[in-house]
């Protein structure tokens, strides 16, 4: 099955001139949703992950039946605000202004392989803010996985962990 099937490409949205690549109509296909986890199951558990980090919100839905399919704890990295109790953050800049992620100081013990997933890779920089996050709190982090890579954003270049992803657009 060709993923890119299921993906619809909305143009000119959020801003004019952005192709924005959609996954709810791969999600909301039976067939396409369990193919696509499956795939990227093979790939996450190769990594021989301890917990799975999803980044909200889009991360999320990929993240957490991920870990349940692999048998894996599942963390949230949070936008600012979000998690209750102590939390540790970390500022990153996006194309006009800055975000901010955080996580629960608690939500993982030194030394656990983690690998982050989210939906999707473009700049580049809520990925590497995430893997940044999780080594400050002294999670190993063997890979990064997107189901969507925008290569031509080069954002895998930010990255200092090894990244995959199930589907590549090059322009
Ligand atoms: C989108 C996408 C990734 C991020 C990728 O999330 O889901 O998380 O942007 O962009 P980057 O590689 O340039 O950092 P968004 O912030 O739009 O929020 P959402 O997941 O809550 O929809
Ligand atoms: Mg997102």
């Amino acid at each position: 099955m060709d993923l890119k099937d299921h993906i619809r490409g909305v143009p000119d949205f959020p801003k004019p001139g952005i192709l924005f690549y959609d996954i709810s109509t791969l999600l909301r296909n039976a067939d396409a949703w369990q193919v696509a986890m499956g795939r990227l199951a093979r790939i996450v558990g190769a990594y021989r992950p301890d917990v799975l980090a999803g980044v909200e919100s889009r991360g999320f839905l990929l993240a957490a039946p991920l870990a349940l399919k692999l048998g894996c704890g599942f963390v949230m990295l949070r936008k600012r605000g979000k998690l209750p109790g102590d939390t540790v953050g970390l500022n990153y800049d996006l194309e006009y202004g800055s975000d901010r992620i955080e996580i629960q100081s608690d939500a993982v013990t030194p030394g656990q392989r983690v690998v982050v997933v989210d939906d999707l890779l473009a700049t580049g920089g809520t990925m590497a803010a995430g893997i940044a996050l999780l080594k400050n709190v002294k999670a190993e982090v063997p890979a990064a996985i997107a189901l969507i890579e925008l290569g031509f954003l080069h954002g895998r270049d930010r990255l200092d962990v090894p990244f995959e992803a199930l589907v590549r657009y090059d322009q």
